[in-house]
């Protein structure tokens, strides 16, 4: 599978199977909070609600589905849920 739905706060984009969560999430104008981009810091962390991705080499922890998303790679359709209001452009809605 290529195409994944990831959605964020009721809002759902289009995403793919090979980019980074972090990556895909800025290329459809929303902001995540983000450091490192190297899964050090931690500042990318959000809780995977549902779904499943490929997390890579990272040294930051996470709680118990908790995701880093500048290591994340979705590999199904994601729900994503941030403990911040996540901003974004008012063109980044209703982009499914
Ligand atoms: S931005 Fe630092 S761990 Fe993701």
């Amino acid at each position: 599978m290529s195409s994944v739905k990831i959605t964020i706060d009721n809002q759902t984009v289009h995403g793919n199977t090979r980019e980074l969560l972090l990556d895909q999430l800025e290329q459809a104008g929303f902001h995540p909070e983000y450091q490192c981009r190297n899964g050090l810091c931690g500042a990318c962390r959000c809780h995977l609600r549902t779904g499943e991705v490929a997390q890579l080499d990272a040294l930051a922890l996470t709680g118990k589905d908790e995701i880093l998303i500048c290591r994340s790679i979705p590999k199904s359709d994601v729900e994503l849920v941030f403990s911040y209001q996540l901003r974004c452009n008012e063109d980044a809605k209703d982009r499914f």
